[in-house]
């Protein structure tokens, strides 16, 4: 495995110089567009990896997977999709338009910014510090990382510069979609969005949920196969935002990405795999993951189509 992970990297590490780091979040420029890496955890708890997978970067759109599971864990799926659809958009992830014209303003699905902001204001906790936490102790036992935490600068700058999530987060206020204070929801998801992890830590997670919410590496469940169930049905159809649908022709497994240039995928019963790739495409998605993503299930024959 090691030897295909190796491939997969070097063949595709041309394609780094054809896309281009976020910069709309000031300090996400500063990722390194060159690096490239990917790790892998199987369902029986095997570790592989090669490339640049010691890369920090922030979670970004991956964190929304795990506010997903935590709402949908602590309040089941019925209150959650009160609250947000679960259908793919064809539009940018913080497109504003279809909060207004579609879905009685009910955002599309939880893999978009709104409809991330919407789960953030579900969260259980009495303090925007409380929601936090509950998301980022998750993260850390689905990872199996207790040293996973925020990443104060980029939290700063998207705090200075997220007028469109406040723009969103203020509708989604006016059409009753959302309750408590705009700007304390927001906080959370900035600072949930700024966690800093490697491809390691996304690869656990995709770990856990390849095994049906259980942790590979000590057999404890963390969520029920439900939960795991509905978590990746959302990914395949939404997680590459409105790239979905060519990525699952192309690759064909649930995945999520985030501007930070990460990417989490899942084989179900298979594996769990971290891509990092700071050069993002027109989408905002990791021009080489995809890549290495696409070789890689030529190779190794991972859709799940
Ligand atoms: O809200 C934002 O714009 C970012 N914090 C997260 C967006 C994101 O990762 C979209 N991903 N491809």
């Amino acid at each position: 495995m090691n030897d295909i992970l190796q491939s997969v990297i070097c063949s595709n590490r041309c394609w780094t110089s054809k896309g281009k780091v976020a910069t709309y979040i000031p300090e996400l420029s500063k990722g390194n567009p060159d690096a490239l890496g990917i790790y892998v955890i199987t369902c029986n708890g095997e570790e592989y990896s090669f490339g640049d997978f010691e890369t920090k970067f922030t979670i970004q759109s991956i964190s929304k997977v795990v506010t997903l599971m935590c709402v949908l864990h602590d309040y089941g799926k019925e209150k959650v999709f009160q609250k947000v659809s679960v259908e793919p958009t064809s539009d940018a992830f913080n497109s504003i338009i279809n909060l207004e014209a579609k879905n009685f303003h009910k955002p599309l699905n939880p893999m978009i910014n709104a409809g991330a902001i919407a789960t953030v204001s579900m969260l259980n906790g009495n303090t925007p510090k409380e929601k936090f936490c509950r998301v980022l102790k998750f993260m850390r036992e689905l990872a199996g990382n207790a040293n996973i935490d925020l990443n104060e600068n980029v939290y700063l700058s998207e705090k200075i510069t997220g007028h469109r999530n406040r723009a969103l987060a203020h509708f989604m206020k006016s059409t009753n979609i959302m309750d408590g204070n705009v700007e304390d929801i927001l906080d959370v998801y900035f600072k949930l969005c700024s966690i800093e992890i490697t491809c390691k830590d996304i690869a656990k997670i995709g770990a856990v949920l390849a095994n049906n919410g259980v942790l590979p590496w000590n057999k404890k469940r963390l969520i029920a196969k439900e939960t795991a169930k509905i978590v990746k049905a959302i990914m395949t159809t939404c997680g590459m935002y409105d790239a979905s649908g060519e990525f699952s022709v192309s690759v064909g497994i649930p995945a999520k990405s985030g501007v930070g240039g990460g990417i989490l995928a899942v084989v179900p019963n298979r594996m769990g795999i971290g891509v990092i790739g700071p050069s993002l495409d027109q989408k905002g998605n990791s021009i080489a993951g995809i890549k290495v993503l696409e070789e890689l299930n030529k190779k190794l024959n991972l859709s799940i189509f």
